[in-house]
């Protein structure tokens, strides 16, 4: 049979950043996050006897099978095929709207695509729960991409209770999150590798001294939908994501001089009145978060950067669907 999922990639407000368990990619800590209408993945799945191979396909480049992408699939495809029970291998074809590898979390759009699109074609008949954990063995962030809207991926400590749910549905707060897309190159160090230095640096243990109670806050200014003091705890957790890459050993600087430009634009903004705050992963994008009745500013001051080559604006969204637009 064949399946086509739609995913969102999601911005986290709270990162995951370092795991208790690399193979079952058991986060240190829990994390929350936002589905985003705008950056999407669809992927087509057909489980076919008459493959020898799995075969990948992304933005229609086929890619080569012992190449580190299609390898990822791969693993992925072999334990749906064990919960499934299936011998054959599979063609999945995907396509991405935005641009991959530059730190706008192509990971978690693409592999909670896959496992939906995989779990159909295999006929397993999962839970919102079970899907979200098969997506986190992926990769990580693509457990948050299942459920709808505002969610928490929750700190477990074992495969069956490190899964991700829906806190809140997309409308209970009209923000944005406009990604600023300042370059197009590659990074260097993906999530994957990054994460697994986490622990190196000296900072790490006060991070995780004090998360549990960052969290809750979290939680309780989504809740109530302070704006401003969310945005400002939002922006100082991005930078002390980067405090702790760029203090592991070695280093990981994602920053390009146009992504410091940005986080100085962004705060002198603010101290012009204007409600915004940023947000970075691993790359030199930047996320700015806004209240709905902010955007045509923020997108006017954006138009006018030149360093900003385009932006996407997204609203919260549900999680991963079903469609019946297959790619091929
Ligand atoms: C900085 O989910 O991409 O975006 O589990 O190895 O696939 P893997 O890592 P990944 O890491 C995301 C890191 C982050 C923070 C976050 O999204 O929470």
């Amino acid at each position: 049979m064949k399946a086509t999922a739609i995913a969102p990639s999601n911005l986290a407000f709270i990162k995951y950043w370092g795991r208790k368990n690399g193979d079952l990619r058991l986060p240190t800590n829990a994390s929350i996050s936002m589905n985003l209408s705008s950056l999407l993945t669809t992927t087509t799945v057909e489980f076919t006897s008459s493959l020898e191979q799995d075969e990948f396909e992304l933005n229609e480049t086929k890619y080569d099978y012992d190449s580190k992408k299609v390898q990822r699939v791969v693993k992925h495809l072999d334990r749906i095929r064990k919960l499934g029970q299936i011998k054959s291998r599979a063609r999945v074809v995907s396509s991405n709207n935005f641009p991959s590898d530059t730190g706008l979390s192509s990971s978690s759009s693409g592999l909670a695509a896959l496992t939906v699109a995989a779990a159909t074609a295999a006929n397993l008949n999962l839970s919102e729960k079970e899907l979200s954990i098969l997506a986190r063995k992926g990769s990580g962030s693509a457990c948050r991409s299942i459920p709808n809207g505002f969610v928490e991926w929750l700190d477990g400590d074992s495969d069956q209770t490190s899964f991700a749910v829906s806190l809140f549905p997309p409308s209970h707060w009209e923000i944005a999150d406009v990604v600023a897309i300042i370059s197009n190159e590659q990074k260097e160090v993906g999530s994957t590798e990054g994460q697994e230095s986490a622990n190196t640096s000296p900072f790490y243990e006060t991070r995780l001294a004090k998360i549990d109670n960052k969290i809750k806050k979290a939680k309780s200014l989504l809740e109530k939908r302070q704006f401003s003091e969310f945005g400002e705890m939002v922006e100082a957790e991005a930078l002390e994501l980067h405090a702790i890459m760029i203090t592991s050993s070695p280093s990981l600087i994602y920053w390009q001089p146009e992504t410091v430009k940005m986080m100085k634009l962004v705060k002198k903004w603010r101290s012009e009145g204007l409600q915004v705050y940023f947000s970075l992963n691993t790359g030199q994008d930047m996320h700015i978060i806004c209240e709905k009745k902010n955007i045509a500013q923020l997108t006017a001051n954006l138009g006018s950067v030149p360093e900003v080559k385009e932006f996407i604006v997204n609203y919260p969204s549900n999680g991963t669907s079903i469609t019946n637009e297959h790619l091929f």
